[in-house]
């Protein structure tokens, strides 16, 4: 299988704090890796890192490296372009207080497209693609502040789209949706694998059974467990505490 991405002894500490020791892990193109783990483990800071959004964080120190096709993601010292390759998804929502049009084409248009039909094509494109279109299209010139939460999840997911990402993770993403809109975002996420990459960290064990195609287990900055799901969620762990956690009894 390709790697699509390459960790390599991945140290993240705020300040004096370790959080992510050494960390090694190799994520295939057109995969769904779940990441899942009591509160603290880690994985969100091991997500930021991917798409190097720790480089904005004050007192955070990133080392060891990481591998994008093959190639460190910090060859360049500006790392714009790696978030576009690299699109993230926040567990809560913020659509940026303009219009549900403008929040979609914001990243096209900075990056130089005027053409109005273009914009409209990527718009209706990427709200489809997050299965939004339907409850916006006669509203796009609304305000994306108004949307209900869900709706919001999913206007970031069709933001992160416009980008044209190859690899999209997701941060807890139903963490503030109802279990109808969560359904959606699934579908969404299973047609979307078919041409990118998705790490995906959720507190919801059988998100990870459902989506992933395999599933990684943190605990406390390091992952103990890694496997296909038939294998991990059929009590086949390295760790007891793998199971332990799937099984509900801490977290
Ligand atoms: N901005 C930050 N400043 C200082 N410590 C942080 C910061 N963000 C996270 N941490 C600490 O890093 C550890 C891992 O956090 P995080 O990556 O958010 O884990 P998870 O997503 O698994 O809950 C936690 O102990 C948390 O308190
Ligand atoms: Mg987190």
């Amino acid at each position: 299988m390709n790697k699509k991405i390459e960790i390599k002894n991945l140290t993240v500490n705020y300040g004096t704090k370790d959080v992510i020791h050494k960390l090694n892990l190799d994520i295939y193109q057109n995969e769904v890796l779940a990441i899942i783990g009591p509160a603290n483990s880690g994985k969100s800071s091991l997500l930021r890192s991917l798409n190097r959004m720790m480089d904005f964080h004050p007192t955070a120190k990133v080392s060891g490296d990481i591998k994008l096709d093959g190639e460190s993601i910090y060859i360049d010292e500006d790392s714009t372009f790696l978030r576009r390759r690299i699109g993230m998804v926040s567990p809560l929502p913020v659509g940026l207080p303009m219009s549900i049009r403008e929040n979609v084409t914001y990243a096209p248009r900075m990056a130089g497209c005027k053409d109005q039909k273009e914009l409209d094509f990527i718009m209706e494109d990427c709200l489809k693609k997050a299965a939004l279109w339907d409850e916006v299209k006669d509203r796009l010139d609304g305000l994306a502040t108004k949307l209900s939460g869900g709706q919001q999840q999913r206007l970031t997911i069709a933001r992160a789209l416009s980008h044209h990402p190859e690899v999209l993770c997701l941060d807890e993403f139903s963490i503030a949706i109802d279990p109808v809109t969560t359904m959606k975002i699934e579908a969404v996420l299973h047609e979307l694998k078919k041409n990118m990459t998705i790490v995906m960290v959720t507190n919801v064990i059988n998100q990870a059974k459902r989506l992933g195609d395999r599933t990684a287990m943190m605990l406390h900055g390091s992952i103990l467990d890694l496997d296909d799901n038939e294998k991990l969620f059929n009590g086949v762990v390295k760790d007891q505490r793998t199971k332990e956690y799937i099984e509900g009894l801490f977290g």
